[in-house]
């Protein structure tokens, strides 16, 4: 099957105007007016081989699959504060002053729409610029409208649109998410269990418009939500970008288990001092954070599979605010791991990182590639963009995916069968057959 060529400017559509998104904001200016080189960026600056190692093919990604082009992304936000996305990038203080000047004129014209928000989803934050209505459908309305007001004012021809707003308190899925039929009524009936978060993503898949979950929120692991994205022929994908520390679990423990190194505990602890560490300063906050980033290691691990290595794991998570850091986190590691006949060793992690730098990248490739998705028809869950995901989504009867090299393979592995290029299975033999 042909992907559709990228025609046309594609919209990328954000509730969320803070850290994360200022900084992917600035960036992609940066990278069109040839300030910096798109670092983290895979659709940018990875390879993807294709054919027999002896072939010496290996275009970059971007020239191999018909991904948009950067110059042709327009972005819109939305926000409970009225900054414009300069404002906006000023205060979240990940970006130098010449930076910021810089990519001044772009940031500037980024200027938010009204937000749906409701506190008791995200109980440390409040702000002015939110939309008021009668119910919950009424508030998707509104934000459809919204989408097609920004389709006409930039001429837009795809759009696709990627939460980068804050972190929503941990929720179960229930009876209002269980079909499409059953939330449609809960949005007309305000039922209290349909998160703003979800009214986004409604509104974007009715809008014709794929939706990505870069924080830990369940918005689209209901089956309400699957069930409009199927209905819509739209591209879904969630949850919460996969950086700093969960990064590093995931590069981490796939090595440790590959030469069945045995783990006993693993206590990971981080401070930062932005918006996003206050916000889940809050316990319920943090649940849904807490809860995204531990399902890595047993899935990576596998306890049940590797009992004598893994069975007694001890998992730690902890998030600290600590406001002098800013965007600026520390993350520890503690690994309390055993070799040969039990004997104990210890690694130890200190990563000094910057959250809203590794989360930019990723914001740029899940837009680009859900663009792909939507115009090669992929519909639903997209497991192949698990490689971006703390907490990937996958169809009900599997479990998920975590290891990050796997998740690269099938990333690839999906660009090569969309292009209809052979599959890589690193297999080899045919190099050796002139042995026999
Ligand atoms: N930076 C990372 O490494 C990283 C990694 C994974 C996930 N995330 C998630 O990405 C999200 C953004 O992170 P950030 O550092 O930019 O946070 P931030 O606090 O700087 O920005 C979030 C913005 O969303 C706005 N907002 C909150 N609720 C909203 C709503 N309902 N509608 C519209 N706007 C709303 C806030 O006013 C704020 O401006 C967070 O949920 C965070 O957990 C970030």
């Amino acid at each position: 099957m042909e992907s559709k060529a990228p025609e046309g400017k594609l919209g990328v559509l954000i509730p969320g105007l803070g850290a994360v998104s200022t900084t992917f904001i600035a960036g992609v200016d940066a990278i069109i007016n040839g300030h910096s080189a798109p670092i983290g960026s895979l659709t940018q600056m990875g390879t993807i081989r294709l054919g027999k190692r002896t072939e010496n093919r290996s275009p970059k990604i971007k020239d191999f699959a018909p991904l948009a082009d950067l110059q042709d992304l327009v972005f819109g936000a939305w926000d409970i504060f009225e900054d414009n996305g300069y404002q906006a990038a000023a205060k979240a203080q990940v970006l130098t002053p010449p930076d910021l000047e810089r990519a001044r004129k772009t940031l500037e014209s980024v200027k938010p729409m009204k937000a749906v928000f409701n506190q008791d989803y995200v109980k440390k934050l409040d702000g002015p610029h939110k939309k008021v209505a009668d119910n919950k459908m009424q508030l998707a309305e509104m934000l459809m409208d919204d989408i097609k007001s920004f389709k006409a004012t930039n001429n837009t021809a795809r759009e696709v649109m990627i939460w980068c707003a804050s972190t929503e308190i941990y929720i179960e899925p229930s009876d209002v998410h269980s079909s499409l039929t059953k939330f449609e009524a809960g949005l007309l009936a305000n039922d209290a269990e349909i998160a703003p978060s979800m009214i986004y993503a409604y509104a974007s898949l009715k809008s014709g418009v794929p939706f990505m979950m870069g924080a830990p929120n369940l918005t689209v692991d209901i089956p309400a939500i699957q069930e409009l994205a199927k209905q819509t022929g739209m591209p879904i994908g969630g949850k919460d970008f996969k950086t700093g520390q969960t990064l590093m679990k995931t590069i981490l423990a796939p090595g440790l288990k590959s030469r069945m190194l045995g783990v006993e505990g693993w206590f990971s602890t981080n401070i930062l001092g932005n918006r996003d560490g206050e916000v889940l300063d809050d316990p319920m906050s943090f649940k849904s954070k807490e809860v995204s980033k531990k399902g890595a290691l047993d899935y990576i691990l596998q306890p049940d599979t590797y009992p004598d290595l893994y069975k007694d794991l001890y998992h730690k998570v902890r998030i600290n605010y600590y406001p002098p850091r800013g965007d600026a986190k520390e993350g520890w590691d503690n690994i309390d791991i055993f070799g040969w006949m039990g004997y104990k060793m210890q690694i130890k992690v200190d990563f000094l990182c910057r959250d809203s730098i590794l989360a930019a990248p990723i914001v740029l490739d899940l837009v680009l590639f859900a663009d792909l998705a939507h115009r090669h028809n992929m519909k639903g869950i997209q497991e192949w963009l698990s490689f971006y995901f703390k907490a990937p989504m996958v169809a009900e009867e599997l479990y998920p995916e975590h290891d990050i090299f796997i998740q690269l393979t099938k990333l690839k592995n999906t660009l090569r069968w969309m292009m209809g290029e052979e599959l890589i299975t690193h297999l080899g033999q045919e190099y050796y057959d002139s042995y026999e």
